[in-house]
Protein backbone atom coordinates (compact mmCIF):
# COMPACT_ATOMS: atom_id res chain seq x y z
CA UNK A 1 0.00 0.00 0.00
CA UNK A 2 1.62 3.59 -0.83
CA UNK A 3 2.24 5.67 2.17
CA UNK A 4 -1.24 7.65 2.53
CA UNK A 5 -1.28 9.50 5.29
CA UNK A 6 -5.07 10.81 6.26
CA UNK A 7 -5.34 13.73 7.41
CA UNK A 8 -7.95 12.64 9.93
CA UNK A 9 -7.89 9.35 12.13
CA UNK A 10 -9.91 6.88 9.58
CA UNK A 11 -12.45 4.40 11.00
CA UNK A 12 -10.94 1.14 12.17
CA UNK A 13 -14.44 -0.46 11.45
CA UNK A 14 -13.15 -4.06 12.38
CA UNK A 15 -13.64 -5.83 15.76
CA UNK A 16 -10.65 -7.45 15.62
CA UNK A 17 -6.97 -7.04 14.23
CA UNK A 18 -4.79 -10.02 13.07
CA UNK A 19 -1.31 -11.18 13.65
CA UNK A 20 1.88 -12.56 11.91
CA UNK A 21 2.54 -15.44 14.54
CA UNK A 22 2.92 -16.45 18.06
CA UNK A 23 5.50 -13.57 18.49
CA UNK A 24 3.73 -10.98 17.42
CA UNK A 25 0.47 -11.23 19.66
CA UNK A 26 3.10 -12.44 22.94
CA UNK A 27 4.79 -8.64 21.79
CA UNK A 28 1.27 -7.66 21.93
CA UNK A 29 0.65 -8.45 25.73
CA UNK A 30 4.50 -7.57 26.67
CA UNK A 31 4.55 -3.92 25.21
CA UNK A 32 0.10 -3.12 25.73
CA UNK A 33 -0.40 0.03 23.50
CA UNK A 34 1.80 -0.81 21.11
CA UNK A 35 -0.80 -2.19 18.88
CA UNK A 36 -4.63 -3.21 18.87
CA UNK A 37 -5.45 -6.86 19.35
CA UNK A 38 -9.62 -6.64 19.78
CA UNK A 39 -11.60 -3.57 19.66
CA UNK A 40 -13.55 -4.21 23.23
CA UNK A 41 -9.99 -4.16 24.36
CA UNK A 42 -8.88 -0.94 22.36
CA UNK A 43 -9.50 0.29 19.02
CA UNK A 44 -7.70 3.73 17.65
CA UNK A 45 -10.96 5.46 17.32
CA UNK A 46 -12.13 5.00 20.84
CA UNK A 47 -8.45 5.66 21.83
CA UNK A 48 -8.81 8.82 20.40
CA UNK A 49 -11.74 10.13 21.92
CA UNK A 50 -10.52 8.84 25.35
CA UNK A 51 -7.44 11.01 25.04
CA UNK A 52 -9.36 13.85 23.79
CA UNK A 53 -11.72 13.60 26.58
CA UNK A 54 -8.54 13.11 28.61
CA UNK A 55 -6.82 16.54 27.55
CA UNK A 56 -10.00 18.24 28.11
CA UNK A 57 -10.46 17.76 31.33
CA UNK A 58 -7.11 17.04 32.44
CA UNK A 59 -6.49 14.06 33.64
CA UNK A 60 -4.41 11.09 33.67
CA UNK A 61 -6.44 8.90 31.80
CA UNK A 62 -9.92 7.87 30.25
CA UNK A 63 -12.03 5.06 29.25
CA UNK A 64 -14.82 5.31 25.96
CA UNK A 65 -17.64 3.80 27.03
CA UNK A 66 -21.01 2.68 25.21
CA UNK A 67 -23.07 5.59 27.03
CA UNK A 68 -23.36 7.92 29.68
CA UNK A 69 -24.92 4.90 31.36
CA UNK A 70 -21.90 2.72 31.47
CA UNK A 71 -19.93 5.80 32.02
CA UNK A 72 -21.40 6.09 35.70
CA UNK A 73 -21.67 2.38 36.27
CA UNK A 74 -17.81 2.01 35.46
CA UNK A 75 -17.02 5.21 37.40
CA UNK A 76 -19.01 3.37 40.67
CA UNK A 77 -17.29 0.15 39.93
CA UNK A 78 -13.97 1.72 40.43
CA UNK A 79 -14.76 2.44 43.73
CA UNK A 80 -17.39 -0.06 44.90
CA UNK A 81 -17.58 -3.93 45.41
CA UNK A 82 -20.22 -5.47 47.55
CA UNK A 83 -21.19 -4.03 51.01
CA UNK A 84 -20.34 -0.68 49.69
CA UNK A 85 -21.87 2.23 50.30
CA UNK A 86 -22.81 5.36 48.09
CA UNK A 87 -23.62 9.27 48.56
CA UNK A 88 -25.48 10.66 45.66
CA UNK A 89 -26.50 13.78 45.32
CA UNK A 90 -30.64 13.79 45.70
CA UNK A 91 -30.46 16.58 42.37
CA UNK A 92 -29.12 13.66 39.93
CA UNK A 93 -30.31 12.34 36.56
CA UNK A 94 -32.78 9.48 37.02
CA UNK A 95 -30.99 7.01 34.93
CA UNK A 96 -28.13 7.36 37.90
CA UNK A 97 -30.64 6.85 40.27
CA UNK A 98 -32.25 4.24 38.52
CA UNK A 99 -28.89 2.54 38.78
CA UNK A 100 -28.44 2.67 42.04
CA UNK A 101 -31.98 2.12 43.58
CA UNK A 102 -32.58 -1.03 40.81
CA UNK A 103 -29.57 -2.57 40.22
CA UNK A 104 -26.13 -2.01 42.53
CA UNK A 105 -28.57 -2.42 45.35
CA UNK A 106 -29.02 -5.77 44.04
CA UNK A 107 -25.11 -6.29 43.82
CA UNK A 108 -25.20 -5.14 47.79
CA UNK A 109 -23.59 -1.21 46.80
CA UNK A 110 -26.42 0.51 49.01
CA UNK A 111 -27.16 4.08 48.67
CA UNK A 112 -28.14 7.15 50.60
CA UNK A 113 -29.41 10.37 49.00
CA UNK A 114 -28.00 14.10 49.84
CA UNK A 115 -29.50 17.01 49.15
CA UNK A 116 -27.91 19.99 47.92
CA UNK A 117 -27.53 22.35 50.88
CA UNK A 118 -25.50 19.27 52.53
CA UNK A 119 -23.30 18.41 49.84
CA UNK A 120 -20.43 20.30 51.24
CA UNK A 121 -21.46 18.63 55.00
CA UNK A 122 -21.57 14.84 54.62
CA UNK A 123 -21.23 14.13 58.70
CA UNK A 124 -24.79 13.10 59.02
CA UNK A 125 -24.74 11.04 55.96
CA UNK A 126 -21.30 8.59 55.67
CA UNK A 127 -21.44 5.19 57.22
CA UNK A 128 -18.08 3.44 57.75
CA UNK A 129 -18.74 1.60 54.33
CA UNK A 130 -18.91 4.89 52.51
CA UNK A 131 -16.73 4.90 49.48
CA UNK A 132 -17.71 8.01 47.12
CA UNK A 133 -20.22 10.65 46.74
CA UNK A 134 -21.30 11.32 43.06
CA UNK A 135 -22.54 14.65 41.82
CA UNK A 136 -23.07 16.85 38.74
CA UNK A 137 -21.67 20.11 38.10
CA UNK A 138 -24.94 21.85 37.59
CA UNK A 139 -27.76 19.22 38.23
CA UNK A 140 -30.24 17.89 35.93
CA UNK A 141 -32.77 19.15 35.66
CA UNK A 142 -33.29 22.15 38.40
CA UNK A 143 -29.45 23.28 37.26
CA UNK A 144 -28.40 23.97 41.22
CA UNK A 145 -24.51 24.16 41.05
CA UNK A 146 -22.21 22.15 43.18
CA UNK A 147 -19.16 23.68 44.81
CA UNK A 148 -16.78 21.59 43.81
CA UNK A 149 -14.25 22.81 45.94
CA UNK A 150 -16.05 22.43 49.11
CA UNK A 151 -17.69 19.15 47.72
CA UNK A 152 -13.98 17.76 47.52
CA UNK A 153 -12.69 18.90 50.29
CA UNK A 154 -15.46 17.38 52.66
CA UNK A 155 -14.63 14.30 51.09
CA UNK A 156 -11.34 14.49 51.59
CA UNK A 157 -12.36 15.10 55.15
CA UNK A 158 -14.14 11.57 55.24
CA UNK A 159 -11.96 9.68 53.40
CA UNK A 160 -14.43 9.20 50.33
CA UNK A 161 -13.73 9.99 46.73
CA UNK A 162 -15.84 12.70 44.80
CA UNK A 163 -17.07 11.44 41.33
CA UNK A 164 -18.60 13.98 39.41
CA UNK A 165 -20.60 14.04 35.99
CA UNK A 166 -20.27 16.84 34.10
CA UNK A 167 -22.41 16.42 31.30
CA UNK A 168 -24.18 19.95 31.60
CA UNK A 169 -21.28 22.06 32.16
CA UNK A 170 -18.35 20.17 29.75
CA UNK A 171 -15.05 20.93 30.61
CA UNK A 172 -15.29 24.03 28.30
CA UNK A 173 -17.31 25.46 31.22
CA UNK A 174 -15.71 23.73 34.31
CA UNK A 175 -12.89 21.26 34.98
CA UNK A 176 -13.91 19.17 38.18
CA UNK A 177 -10.61 17.62 38.02
CA UNK A 178 -8.61 20.86 38.73
CA UNK A 179 -11.24 21.27 41.64
CA UNK A 180 -10.29 18.07 43.70
CA UNK A 181 -12.56 15.18 41.85
CA UNK A 182 -11.33 12.18 41.71
CA UNK A 183 -13.20 10.79 38.41
CA UNK A 184 -15.09 13.22 36.08
CA UNK A 185 -17.77 11.42 33.50
CA UNK A 186 -19.78 12.63 30.73
CA UNK A 187 -22.71 11.38 28.82
CA UNK A 188 -20.74 12.21 25.43
CA UNK A 189 -24.23 11.37 24.00
CA UNK A 190 -24.90 15.13 25.23
CA UNK A 191 -22.33 18.25 24.60
CA UNK A 192 -19.02 16.31 23.89
CA UNK A 193 -20.52 14.81 20.63
CA UNK A 194 -22.81 17.56 20.08
CA UNK A 195 -25.50 16.81 17.00
CA UNK A 196 -28.02 14.26 18.78
CA UNK A 197 -26.75 11.42 16.62
CA UNK A 198 -24.30 9.45 19.03
CA UNK A 199 -24.84 7.49 22.31
CA UNK A 200 -21.46 7.44 23.42
CA UNK A 201 -20.05 7.59 27.22
CA UNK A 202 -16.36 8.57 28.85
CA UNK A 203 -14.79 8.36 32.47
CA UNK A 204 -11.75 10.73 32.99
CA UNK A 205 -9.34 10.10 36.06
CA UNK A 206 -7.18 11.90 38.17
CA UNK A 207 -4.53 9.26 38.64
CA UNK A 208 -2.96 6.80 36.86
CA UNK A 209 -4.37 3.70 38.83
CA UNK A 210 -7.52 4.82 38.83
CA UNK A 211 -7.48 5.32 34.90
CA UNK A 212 -5.96 1.67 34.60
CA UNK A 213 -8.50 0.46 36.55
CA UNK A 214 -11.49 2.25 34.76
CA UNK A 215 -9.93 0.77 31.51
CA UNK A 216 -10.10 -3.15 33.05
CA UNK A 217 -13.62 -2.23 33.91
CA UNK A 218 -14.63 -1.07 30.30
CA UNK A 219 -13.04 -4.46 28.90
CA UNK A 220 -14.16 -7.05 31.17
CA UNK A 221 -17.75 -5.58 31.66
CA UNK A 222 -18.08 -4.81 27.65
CA UNK A 223 -18.54 -1.01 28.76
CA UNK A 224 -16.57 0.10 25.64
CA UNK A 225 -17.51 2.26 22.81
CA UNK A 226 -17.53 1.08 18.86
CA UNK A 227 -15.52 2.59 16.48
CA UNK A 228 -18.33 4.41 14.68
CA UNK A 229 -19.51 6.02 17.60
CA UNK A 230 -16.22 7.20 18.46
CA UNK A 231 -14.96 8.67 15.20
CA UNK A 232 -18.31 10.48 15.58
CA UNK A 233 -17.54 11.95 18.90
CA UNK A 234 -14.45 12.99 18.33
CA UNK A 235 -15.59 15.02 15.12
CA UNK A 236 -18.04 16.76 17.63
CA UNK A 237 -15.56 17.46 19.97
CA UNK A 238 -13.41 19.52 17.76
CA UNK A 239 -15.96 22.32 17.78
CA UNK A 240 -17.06 22.06 21.67
CA UNK A 241 -15.22 25.43 22.37
CA UNK A 242 -17.11 26.94 19.42
CA UNK A 243 -20.41 24.93 20.26
CA UNK A 244 -20.40 25.93 23.74
CA UNK A 245 -20.57 29.29 23.58
CA UNK A 246 -22.86 29.96 21.38
CA UNK A 247 -25.07 27.39 23.33
CA UNK A 248 -24.21 29.54 26.51
CA UNK A 249 -24.57 33.00 24.75
CA UNK A 250 -28.38 31.41 23.75
CA UNK A 251 -29.64 30.04 26.50
CA UNK A 252 -28.70 33.18 28.82
CA UNK A 253 -30.70 35.17 26.01
CA UNK A 254 -33.85 33.01 26.61
CA UNK A 255 -33.40 32.69 30.22
CA UNK A 256 -33.66 36.50 29.93
CA UNK A 257 -37.04 36.41 28.28
CA UNK A 258 -38.60 33.28 29.93
CA UNK A 259 -38.23 35.48 33.30
CA UNK A 260 -39.62 38.29 31.81
CA UNK A 261 -42.77 36.12 30.59
CA UNK A 262 -46.08 36.43 32.37
CA UNK A 263 -46.95 32.66 31.51
CA UNK A 264 -43.71 31.82 32.91
CA UNK A 265 -43.43 30.63 37.20
CA UNK A 266 -40.17 30.16 37.12
CA UNK A 267 -36.78 29.88 35.05
CA UNK A 268 -33.47 27.85 36.34
CA UNK A 269 -30.79 28.98 34.87
CA UNK A 270 -27.69 29.65 36.60
CA UNK A 271 -27.11 32.55 34.50
CA UNK A 272 -30.03 34.71 36.05
CA UNK A 273 -28.77 37.49 39.00
CA UNK A 274 -31.92 35.71 40.94
CA UNK A 275 -30.24 32.17 40.71
CA UNK A 276 -29.05 30.85 44.23
CA UNK A 277 -25.42 29.81 43.14
CA UNK A 278 -25.13 32.90 40.16
CA UNK A 279 -21.70 33.92 41.54
CA UNK A 280 -20.36 30.50 42.36
CA UNK A 281 -21.74 29.37 38.66
CA UNK A 282 -19.85 32.31 37.18
CA UNK A 283 -16.61 31.25 39.25
CA UNK A 284 -16.90 27.43 38.20
CA UNK A 285 -17.79 28.27 34.53
CA UNK A 286 -15.74 31.30 33.51
CA UNK A 287 -18.28 33.85 33.50
CA UNK A 288 -20.56 31.31 31.03
CA UNK A 289 -23.29 28.90 32.12
CA UNK A 290 -24.18 26.43 29.46
CA UNK A 291 -27.02 25.85 27.47
CA UNK A 292 -29.44 24.01 30.03
CA UNK A 293 -32.66 25.76 31.47
CA UNK A 294 -35.56 24.77 32.87
CA UNK A 295 -38.92 26.70 32.98
CA UNK A 296 -41.79 25.72 35.65
CA UNK A 297 -45.28 26.10 33.74
CA UNK A 298 -48.85 25.89 35.54
CA UNK A 299 -49.33 22.18 37.18
CA UNK A 300 -51.77 21.51 34.32
CA UNK A 301 -50.72 18.71 31.50
CA UNK A 302 -52.68 20.72 29.30
CA UNK A 303 -50.90 23.66 29.34
CA UNK A 304 -47.49 21.56 29.37
CA UNK A 305 -49.13 19.62 25.76
CA UNK A 306 -50.21 23.26 24.34
CA UNK A 307 -46.56 25.01 24.93
CA UNK A 308 -45.06 21.32 23.20
CA UNK A 309 -47.52 21.49 20.33
CA UNK A 310 -47.14 25.16 19.54
CA UNK A 311 -43.14 25.38 19.43
CA UNK A 312 -41.36 24.85 16.17
CA UNK A 313 -37.95 25.42 17.42
CA UNK A 314 -37.74 23.26 20.62
CA UNK A 315 -39.45 19.81 19.77
CA UNK A 316 -40.15 17.28 22.67
CA UNK A 317 -37.14 14.46 21.86
CA UNK A 318 -35.49 13.69 25.80
CA UNK A 319 -31.92 14.32 25.35
CA UNK A 320 -30.23 17.65 25.41
CA UNK A 321 -27.12 19.12 23.83
CA UNK A 322 -27.67 18.96 20.29
CA UNK A 323 -26.93 21.93 17.81
CA UNK A 324 -30.79 22.16 17.03
CA UNK A 325 -32.49 23.10 20.58
CA UNK A 326 -35.19 20.66 22.12
CA UNK A 327 -37.28 20.33 25.23
CA UNK A 328 -37.99 17.94 27.86
CA UNK A 329 -40.36 17.03 30.36
CA UNK A 330 -38.52 15.08 33.43
CA UNK A 331 -41.40 13.88 35.06
CA UNK A 332 -42.01 11.89 32.09
CA UNK A 333 -39.03 10.97 30.70
CA UNK A 334 -35.16 11.77 32.26
CA UNK A 335 -36.80 11.45 35.95
CA UNK A 336 -39.58 8.58 35.73
CA UNK A 337 -37.25 6.54 37.75
CA UNK A 338 -37.14 8.19 40.91
CA UNK A 339 -39.50 7.53 43.77
CA UNK A 340 -42.79 10.16 44.26
CA UNK A 341 -41.21 11.38 46.90
CA UNK A 342 -37.62 11.82 45.29
CA UNK A 343 -39.12 13.96 42.52
CA UNK A 344 -42.07 15.61 44.98
CA UNK A 345 -38.84 17.08 47.17
CA UNK A 346 -37.09 18.32 43.88
CA UNK A 347 -39.62 20.29 42.64
CA UNK A 348 -39.83 18.09 39.64
CA UNK A 349 -43.66 17.90 38.86
CA UNK A 350 -45.89 18.38 35.68
CA UNK A 351 -44.79 21.73 34.93
CA UNK A 352 -41.45 21.71 34.83
CA UNK A 353 -40.26 21.98 31.49
CA UNK A 354 -36.38 21.73 30.38
CA UNK A 355 -35.42 23.29 27.29
CA UNK A 356 -31.85 22.45 25.70
CA UNK A 357 -30.94 25.71 23.85
CA UNK A 358 -29.01 24.93 20.86
CA UNK A 359 -27.24 27.61 18.49
CA UNK A 360 -29.94 28.71 16.10
CA UNK A 361 -30.41 32.39 15.50
CA UNK A 362 -31.65 33.55 18.91
CA UNK A 363 -34.15 36.12 17.55
CA UNK A 364 -35.50 32.60 15.58
CA UNK A 365 -35.85 31.13 19.66
CA UNK A 366 -37.20 33.92 21.06
CA UNK A 367 -40.01 34.62 18.62
CA UNK A 368 -41.13 30.53 18.89
CA UNK A 369 -41.08 31.09 22.26
CA UNK A 370 -43.05 33.83 22.24
CA UNK A 371 -45.57 32.38 20.28
CA UNK A 372 -45.94 29.03 21.71
CA UNK A 373 -46.42 30.80 25.18
CA UNK A 374 -49.01 33.41 23.92
C1 LIG B 1 -26.54 14.27 33.42
C2 LIG B 1 -26.64 12.97 32.69
N1 LIG B 1 -25.78 11.99 32.97
C3 LIG B 1 -25.83 10.80 32.34
C4 LIG B 1 -26.79 10.53 31.39
C5 LIG B 1 -26.84 9.18 30.73
O1 LIG B 1 -26.27 9.24 29.48
P1 LIG B 1 -26.64 8.26 28.26
O2 LIG B 1 -28.06 8.55 27.90
O3 LIG B 1 -25.65 8.61 27.21
O4 LIG B 1 -26.48 6.86 28.76
C6 LIG B 1 -27.70 11.53 31.06
C7 LIG B 1 -28.74 11.26 30.03
O5 LIG B 1 -29.65 12.05 29.82
C8 LIG B 1 -27.64 12.78 31.72
O6 LIG B 1 -28.50 13.76 31.47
Amino acid sequence: MPNIQPKITPIYQTSVFKFEDLDAVQQYFDEPGSRYLYSRNGNPNSDELAEAVNQWEGGAGAVATGSGMAAIFAALLTYCQAGDHVLCAADIYGGSAALLNLELSRLGITVTYVPFEQLTDLAAYVQPTSRLLLCETMSNPLLRVVDLRAAAAECQRHGLKLVVDNTFSTPALTRPLAYGADLVLHSVTKYLAGHSDVTAGAVVARTAADAARLRQIGVVFGLTLSPMESWLSVRGLKTLRLRVAAHCENALAVAGFLAGHPAVQAVYYPGLATHPQHALAAAQGGGRFGGMLSLRLPDDAAVVNRFMQRSRRFPFAPSLAGVDSSCSHPLHTSHRALTDAQRTGLGITVGLVRLSVGIEPVAELLADLAQALA
